[in-house]
């Protein structure tokens, strides 16, 4: 059998999705940019899927600005941002201590430009406390940038609070939404956000592609310089099969949440009861209800998580030990080291994300092969 559970570090392109991009990978190969008719009925099209994201969003579709993907709009929303409003009262962004790796890397770069970069804590449960985040602004915050779902550990922050006290203090708000489609309802309008991030693979619509959701009213520096494309704010060819796939993967997403957000939930809390039933020393990370539906991250006392991902790869299960982004680096994950994981247990953990093509059957079958992992490396693991 396989069983992929690893539909946080990207998910199968949803067949309806494919038929809507295909012509624009054959006949509709018009530059959106182009004055001959082809080439304005692409622009059309790339005006339409900016109103069908915008609508769902609660946004304007002027707004919507498309890029490669969220490490592109998570680069150019923070290190744009900062550029175009620094002055010598104003030097300084927030992230919190669980951001992804572009996120990190990006305020991480600002420093060798001089601004000052502070990180805000979470709380054992994975959660930005609003008293924590209320303690490090002051005047010379620029950005607040707080990730609204995280990726390994799956916690939900509250978006809507957290920008309420940045702009209380006069910063700027980005969230890192990327996690967060279907799961939350992305009201740019009601959660007050400055800035939001999205990738199209994380929600059954194609690879490489994403957006940055910009408030125009907002300075910011462009990332990309060349042809001018997007009114300035992102220059290069308009993808325009990604676009109107993104568009309509975000689409189907809100418009069959419900059932959804039912059936990940509920094959998510059976496959947590089966794994404490069957796998004895077990513990969650990350807070159980202020989570996720679709994320489970478990850890395996006593055994690596590395060991326990290449045996359940060999079965045709596949899992990851953090983001994706991580695999490659076999150095212990920040994430789980900021919500208080002791460093004997920080190389024993499982993320397990579950998607809309998921079945129980796939799950027993997981926990089956997991139950006999587990028990196999603990019987030869010398601590314990
Ligand atoms: C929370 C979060 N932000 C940003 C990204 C980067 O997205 P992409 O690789 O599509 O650019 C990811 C991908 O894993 C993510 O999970």
């Amino acid at each position: 059998m396989k069983v992929y559970l690893d539909n946080a570090a990207t998910t199968r392109l949803d067949p309806r999705v494919l038929a809507k991009m295909k012509p624009y990978l054959t006949d509709k190969y018009a530059n959106a940019s182009a004055i001959y008719f082809p080439g304005q009925q692409a622009f059309l099209d790339l005006r339409q899927a900016k109103k069908t994201v915008a609508k769902i969003l609660h946004g304007e579709p002027d707004n919507v600005i498309f890029t490669s993907g969220a490490t592109e709009s998570n680069n150019f929303i923070i290190k744009g941002v900062a550029r175009a409003n620094r002055d010598t009262a104003r030097n300084k962004i927030i992230i919190s201590a669980i951001e992804h790796p572009c996120v990190r890397e990006a305020a991480d770069e600002l420093k060798h430009e001089g601004f000052k970069v502070e990180i805000v804590p979470v709380n054992q449960e994975g959660i930005v406390e609003p008293a924590a985040l209320e303690k490090l602004l002051d005047k010379k915050t620029i950005l607040v940038s707080v990730m609204a779902v995280n990726n390994e550990i799956g916690t939900v922050q509250d978006i809507a609070a957290l920008a309420a006290i940045a702009h209380r203090h006069g910063a700027y708000f980005h969230t890192d939404a990327v996690q967060a489609v279907p799961y939350l309802n992305l009201d740019i309008q009601k959660m007050a956000i400055d800035f939001l991030s999205l990738s199209a693979h994380k929600f059954y619509g194609p690879k490489g592609v994403g957006l940055a959701y910009i408030n125009r009213k907002i300075k910011i520096r462009p990332l990309l310089a060349g042809g001018g494309q997007e009114d300035g704010y992102r220059s290069g060819t308009y993808n325009l099969p990604g676009i109107v796939g993104l568009a309509a993967a975000l689409e189907l997403a809100y418009r069959e949440r419900g059932v959804y957000l039912k059936k990940v939930r509920s094959l998510r809390d059976y496959l947590w009861k089966k794994i404490q039933k069957e796998v004895p020393e077990v513990r969650v990370n990350g807070s159980l209800t202020r989570r996720s539906p679709a994320n489970l991250n478990v850890m395996f006392g006593y055994v690596e998580g590395e060991a326990i991902l290449i045996d359940l790869s060999s079965k045709g299960v596949c899992v990851s030990t953090g983001s994706a982004c991580s695999a490659a680096d076999l150095k212990s994950s920040y994430v789980l080291r900021s919500i208080g994981l002791k460093d004997h247990f920080l190389n024993s953990n499982i993320r397990f994300s579950l998607g809309r093509f998921n079945t129980k059957a796939e799950i027993d079958y997981t926990v089956n092969h997991l139950r006999n992992t587990v028990k196999r490396l603990r019987s030869f693991s010398p601590i314990k």
